[in-house]
């Protein structure tokens, strides 16, 4: 069989507008002169050059600016700049990057672009090295992995052809043209071109050759094409290979006896590669000219019952949306960066990867196969600036558009085929609907039987396999996994997956926890993809991470380009911590008051043998030693009760708790022994009362008020100091820096807090000093907490008691008039010295934690300097609370809390964290600020999603609490 002949490149017509010297660039064809889509290899025993390196670079305002004189051998480009291939020439000093989400930011006109279109001239000469075969043993082949968004290409002078497609391989036989010495390759690359109005990805828009180039040798009798069918019958155990060749020539697999003709089925036994157990068997495929290593995993995918199977098993995805991010090189990635995204992802349990949205580097696909993750693969297709104008012209509605569209898909498939880890083909993302995606979702399902396809614009599900949406709310998602959503027939018989979800923009996302609970109720829904890996800022000097507006675009979407659950330099954000608890494979569950715990096995395919149990007791947060947890190696899905291992240690009137943690047993090619990848914890016995702390009498004292250690201002009822520690500004605080997702997106509700609490004032509460009561016992200070301009009020009591040793303040809240918003945070706030405050140790979840976003919040006795206690959101915004703190020691106190509090202790006010843009934007000032706060209000996901479930809303109600505060020596 011959692909070749399949591939839709072949029969691209052009149209287009007046001849010109680039009129190809407004073509809706997907270009002339390559050769038709193969799959993609990494190694063979042909010889090869990269050309990646240094290349000479001129760029123009306009496509038309230059004549082709520069392709010429002889000339001289001395004078020219250099850019670093692969590399985006706005990322090297050469013109700047332009962030848009969906907006395209050209007038829309299709297939023309702007007459202004910068363009780059890349040039470079080459010799063969020395051992290259004789230039007439066979040919040569030259090899683009991915360039934005146009480019033109000459060698030694001719020209050899023109292609789009940004994120697509283009080939180009060129052996004819080669020389011993002295090749000139030239290549012009536009960045604007009729490809970019299918390129419209929420991403920055970034020219370049940005993948490797390579040049090929193809012997006389090299490999073409070739297909890897490996499947897998879960029945039998047996697995069946046949790999068709357009070549003739024989695969060979030595670790099962397999050597067979191309084209030949066989079928053995084997084990079968799945996300969890990634067995690759090693081969060849060898023809006359050319040997292939193969890297085989043989699994079967289907659609079942309903359900999106693997080797007969329906399973479950905890994926990641992954965008290509560097933070200096943009989309031009090396091996060493993908794989560690893949080393990230699986040390944080997340199993499948959308490749948001266009098909990698092909190298991450080949990581995917050896590390193991579900793919679903995507194709380089996004049109969504046509939703401006109701879709219409739409180019995947318009038939012109339609080669594009199918070499668009060919190129993915015939690249991608051969990687296990591909189980589902994406033809593309918010595109609308049309002809052209129908084509698209034909001629793959044509073309690879063998896999499912997906799109999620596709709401009747006549193209796809699976129903998929985004940022659907919880309540939705939960009807769809009862199967209550209607729909079409076809939809109402297919699974559910979450393409997106979880949008982590800022601090967030939250509500992840209640998505995974309904993906585990429901065996319609299998699972999700969050929104997104990585946030993409750029390094930049004045702001340590820019996002759009910061080079002076037009139009921009801000720090929408920064959602991701790592930061630009790849730090894993609170959100991944989260994400990995919340998706963790392996449940364990009851408080051990019947001397066992239940452990659930929640992998679809591996038991527990891999894993060791660790038990452990700890008082006051410190860890007792730890045992082992003899957990059977129960099966996929199976449970077991298992004993406690030790009786609980007396904690002598300290908190006692257990923890549970499942560790990696042995090494694994991601993650080492002791690695761990579940844990849960309860508490055994809960701490004691804290201290009434009363006795001492208020005194006065001139200006002063003395109770036990502490001296207040007798005129405002402020606390100035206790004992050697001076305190500023003890008040009431509601505020908090809104996140992205209080913030909100523009197309949402009216719940946008961020900006209904701004409204309200919430961020200029006045405080109104209504009384100072000295009595026998205690100090009390009344106030009236309010923004100008409203009736909405706090009433605010704080009651003053001491020992003569320690120093306790009870809060009490009492809203006053009709509050239609949750208060952003309910606590109190305080200024300690800079210069006494430099760390903070505190027993309560060791990373930060909101109402939403608290399932990873272990609790243990931690500590960290004030820098270490922020999180570093690209905008900066509310940040590093620490959840259910007992005591935190900060700045010569020992504050005790009851009930627990949120803590947060920061360099600067939260109003100037509120009011800055970027990290560095952050001053420290001489003071510490230190919020204890009784609630916070819930994260929710509203930058582009549900906001929080109502039950993480911090309303305004009745509310009191108590904090204990001691000097340390
Ligand atoms: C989705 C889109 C993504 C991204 C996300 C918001 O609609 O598919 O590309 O824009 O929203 O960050």
């Amino acid at each position: 069989m011959s692909s070749r002949t399949s591939s839709p490149a072949s029969r691209v017509a052009r149209t287009g507008g007046p001849p010109s010297a680039v009129s190809y660039v407004e073509d809706v064809s997907p270009g002339s002169g390559a050769l038709p889509p193969r799959a993609w290899y990494a190694t063979s025993d042909a010889d090869s050059l990269s050309l990646n390196g240094s290349w000479r670079f001129r760029l123009s305002a306009t496509a038309d600016a230059q004549d082709d004189s520069f392709a010429a051998e002889g000339y001289d480009a001395g004078d020219w700049a250099e850019v670093a291939v692969p590399g985006h020439w706005v990322l090297q000093g050469h013109g700047s990057p332009i962030y848009t989400n969906h907006l395209y930011p050209f007038p829309v006109d299709p297939p023309r672009v702007p007459t202004e279109n910068p363009t780059g001239d890349h040039l470079r000469v080459f010799d063969l090295p020395g051992d290259w075969p004789a230039l007439t043993e066979g040919g040569a082949v030259l090899r683009f992995d991915g360039v934005e968004s146009c480019a033109r290409v000459w060698l030694n002078g001719t020209d050899i052809g023109e292609f789009k497609g940004s994120r697509l391989p283009h080939e180009f036989a060129v052996g004819h043209l080669l020389k011993a010495e002295g090749n000139v390759l030239a290549v012009r690359v536009h960045q604007w071109s009729a490809g970019s109005y299918l390129e419209d990805q929420d991403q920055w828009w970034l020219p370049g050759i940005f993948r490797d180039v390579t040049l090929l040798h193809r012997p006389a009798g090299s490999v073409l094409d070739f297909f890897v069918h490996a499947s897998y019958d879960h029945v039998t155990g047996e697995g069946t290979l046949r790999v068709d060749s357009e070549v003739d020539g024989r695969v060979t697999v030595p670790g099962l006896d397999i050597d067979v003709a191309t084209g030949e089925p066989v079928t053995v036994p084997v084990a079968p590669w799945s996300a969890e157990t990634p067995r690759l068997y090693d081969g060849e495929l060898v023809t006359e000219g050319e040997r292939i290593p193969l890297r085989i995993g043989f699994r079967t995918v289907s659609l079942e019952d309903g359900l999106i199977k693997v080797n007969g098993t329906a399973v479950l995805f905890k994926g990641v949306n992954r965008h290509e991010w560097h933070p200096v090189r943009g989309r031009a990635l090396d091996l060493e960066t993908m794989r560690e995204d893949v080393l990230l992802m699986k040390r944080h349990n997340i199993n499948a990867v959308r490749t948001s949205h266009y098909p990698p580097h092909p190298a991450f696909l080949g990581l995917c196969d050896e590390y193991g993750l579900w793919v679903i693969d995507e194709c380089d297709l996004e049109t969504h600036g046509f939703v401006e104008q109701d879709w219409r012209d739409n180019p995947v509605d318009d038939d012109r558009w339609t080669p594009a569209l199918l070499d668009r898909a060919a190129r993915m498939v015939e690249r991608d085929k051969n990687h296990p880890s591909v189980v589902i083909w994406s033809l593309g993302n918010e595109a609308g609907t049309g002809r052209g995606l129908t084509a698209m979702a034909e001629w793959i399902h044509g073309r690879d039987t063998s896999r499912l396809v997906h799109y999620e614009g596709d709401l009747d599900c006549r193209d796809t396999d699976m129903y998929s949406r985004m940022y659907t709310f919880h309540d939705e998602v939960e009807r769809i996994g009862q199967g209550l959503d209607g729909g079409t027939e076809r939809r109402r018989r297919l699974p559910f997956i979450l393409c997106e979800y979880g949008h982590a923009m800022g601090n967030g996302p939250g509500g992840l926890a209640d998505y995974q609970r309904l993906f585990e109720a429901h065996e319609r829904l299998q699972g999700g993809f969050v929104w997104e890996w990585i946030d993409h800022g750029i390094e930049d000097d004045r702001y340590a991470y820019a996002y759009g507006g910061d080079f002076g675009e037009e139009l921009h979407d801000g720090n929408f380009v920064c959602d991701g659950l790592l930061f630009p330099d790849r730090t894993p954000s609170p959100g991944l911590v989260e994400y990995k608890k919340v998706i963790e494979p392996v449940r364990i569950e009851g408080d051990g008051s019947d001397g066992t715990v239940r452990v659930t096995n929640g992998y679809d395919f591996t038991d527990l043998s891999h894993l060791a149990f660790e038990f452990s007791y700890q008082v006051d947060g410190f860890p007792t030693g730890a045992h082992t947890l003899a957990v059977p190696p129960l099966a996929p899905g199976e449970s077991a009760e298992v004993e406690l291992p030790a009786p609980a240690p007396d904690g002598k009137g300290e908190e006692v708790q257990w923890t549970v943690r499942a560790l990696l047993a042995v090494d694994t090619p991601w993650a080492g022994r002791g690695h761990e990848v579940a844990w849960t914890q309860k508490t055994v016995t809960p701490r004691g009362p804290l201290p009434a702390a009363t006795g001492a009498r208020p005194e006065a004292d001139g200006d002063r008020i003395t109770l036990g250690p502490a001296r207040f201002d007798a005129r405002t009822g402020d606390l100035r100091s206790l004992g050697g520690v001076d305190v500023t500004g003890l008040r009431l605080d509601v505020w908090r820096a809104p996140t992205d997702n209080d913030e909100g997106a523009s197309w949402q509700d009216d719940t946008r807090y961020g900006s209904l609490w701004r409204k309200l004032g919430l961020h200029r509460m006045q405080h109104r000093l209504e009384s100072i009561e000295s009595g026998e016992e205690a100090l009390t200070v009344r106030t009236r907490v309010a923004p100008a301009a409203a009736d909405v009020a706090l009433r605010t009591v704080f009651r003053w008691t001491s020992d003569g040793t320690r120093l306790r303040l009870t809060v009490s809240v009492v809203p006053e008039g009709d509050w239609r918003v949750p208060l952003p945070r309910l606590g109190v706030r305080f200024g300690l010295s800079a210069a006494a405050t430099d760390s903070a140790t505190w027993f309560g979840s060791a990373g930060e934690a909101y109402p939403d976003t608290r399932a990873a919040a272990k609790l243990l006795q931690w500590d960290a300097s004030i820098d270490e206690l922020q999180t570093p959101y690209v905008r900066p915004q509310e940040n590093g609370a620490r959840a259910d703190v007992r005591w935190a020691e900060i700045g010569g106190l020992y504050i005790e809390g009851d009930p627990e509090f949120w803590f947060s202790a920061r360099r600067w006010t939260n109003e100037q964290l509120d009011a800055a843009r970027h990290r560095t934007d952050l001053v420290p000032g001489p003071t510490v600020w230190v919020n204890l706060d009784h609630g916070q209000h819930g994260i929710g996901s509203q930058s582009c999603g549900p906001g929080p479930l109502p039950r993480y809303f911090l309303n305004a109600r009745p509310a009191e609490f108590s904090f204990v505060f001691t000097e340390t020596d």
